[in-house]
């Protein structure tokens, strides 16, 4: 029998890390580490019970039906003076409903990406978004970046040197690293890239998880050329399964983004699309953001004390002022994806480094998510993690 023929974007997405990551939180005897998920008691299950029994009740054969594509009217309504709070001005009509961030990004790359396109990333960078870009065939690019974020003198640079097409950028509270990228260099980076008529995709899913510092405003709320798509999430301070994001775009892209949407599923789930609107417009949304910041600020700090307390001398990591992870490097001998199984096996999961970067590197690094552990498994998994490490040293 002839073998099927996949086609050639399918070959060597790498997205089998993420799925392994999400088999490995299904085994109850594992710490985990490793994924970018909320902790089960973040999720607000009652509250939300409570709505979707309402909704249904009330509006359930609109709920059912088909719907529009932009998504519901009163949740753009709502998101677009929401977002004021991070110096945006947008309309109604900029705001296109997603079914996630992951979808924003997609759509970002549907529509302005051709094969050989090249897009610019961090190193590190948010890896399912790697492979959302292999897909569409992308040559990657690579910005250079320090303890604040990317620098901006090394996107112009990489821009000329690439002819890039696009910047995708993880501004605040980034996945890997845990860096805000500060408000100066945010608005060099959308002056830069109005410069070269670059587009810049700003994934921002994190930005509410603040913990301490002060709130930086967004790339796109300094883009004077309509350049920035602006991509915002419910998932990581409601719930990820509801799978609602939102684009923020200038009209000229939204018109295209909603194009592209539709050819991928018509719209987002009405009755999820509904459930965040009204948990956000009941006053619901403040005192949960409230207890979720403080539940996780102690969940850090439980996970940076561990690290100070259980990591052998020789190794560094990030300190975040919010977001979900935290971003280790190991002295550059030791390879963090040989020593997942060794970790594997006493029980204790990560990310290896390798998978978030888009032109090798990141060998002897790893990313923790500290928001989905106990704190006695931050203290237990952390310090079995240590022993693992200090073991690999003196090999
Ligand atoms: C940087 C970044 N972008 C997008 C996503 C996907 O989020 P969503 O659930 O909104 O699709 C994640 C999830 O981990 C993320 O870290």
């Amino acid at each position: 029998m002839e073998k099927v023929a996949f086609a050639t974007r399918m070959h060597d997405l790498g997205g089998d890390v993420v799925r392994n990551m999400f088999l490995l939180t299904e085994n109850p005897d594992i710490i985990s580490f490793a994924g970018g998920m909320p902790s089960p008691d973040a999720l607000p299950a009652e509250q939300l019970r409570k709505i979707a029994d309402e909704l249904m009740q009330d509006a359930g054969q609109q709920i059912l039906q088909y719907s529009t594509i932009e998504g519901y009217t009163p949740l753009r309504e709502w998101l677009a003076s929401a977002v004021a709070e991070q110096g945006m001005k947008a309309t109604t009509e900029q705001v296109l409903i997603t079914s996630g961030a992951q979808q924003g990004i997609d759509l970002a790359a549907k529509c302005f990406i051709n094969p050989g396109d090249c897009v610019l990333v961090e190193r590190p960078t948010y890896l399912a978004a790697l492979t959302i870009f292999k897909t569409y065939e992308v040559e990657f690019g690579c910005v250079d970046s320090d303890d604040y974020g990317i620098i901006p003198e090394s996107f112009e640079e990489a821009i000329v040197r690439h002819n890039a097409k696009m910047l995708y950028v993880v501004p605040t509270f980034q996945n890997p690293t845990g860096v805000t990228l500060p408000a100066e260099r945010r608005k060099a980076i959308a002056e830069i890239a109005g410069k070269h008529g670059v587009i810049v995709v700003e994934d921002d899913p994190y930005a509410k998880l603040r913990y301490d510092g002060e709130p930086v405003p967004s790339i796109a709320s300094y883009d004077e050329n309509d350049v920035v798509i602006f991509l915002g999430s419910f998932s990581k301070f409601i719930s990820p399964g509801l799978r609602v994001g939102y684009a923020i775009s200038p009209p000229e892209i939204h018109e295209k983004l909603a194009q592209g949407k539709q050819t991928t599923d018509f719209h987002t789930s009405n009755l999820s699309q509904r459930m965040i609107y009204e948990f956000c417009t009941r006053g619901y949304l403040e005192p949960h953001l409230k207890s979720i910041r403080k539940d996780y600020a102690i969940r850090r700090d439980a996970a940076l004390e561990a690290l100070e307390k259980h990591f052998p001398e020789g190794t560094r990591w990030t300190h975040p002022q919010g977001g979900l992870f935290i971003w280790v490097v190991l002295p550059e001998h030791i390879d963090t994806t040989e020593l997942l199984p060794k970790a594997a096996a006493k029980n204790v999961a990560y990310i290896p480094g390798v998978p978030f970067y888009a032109d090798g590197g990141g060998k002897n690094a790893m990313r923790l998510n500290f928001s989905n552990a106990s704190l006695e498994q931050l203290d237990v998994g952390i310090k079995c993690l240590g022993e693992v490490i200090s073991e690999a040293m003196k090999a």
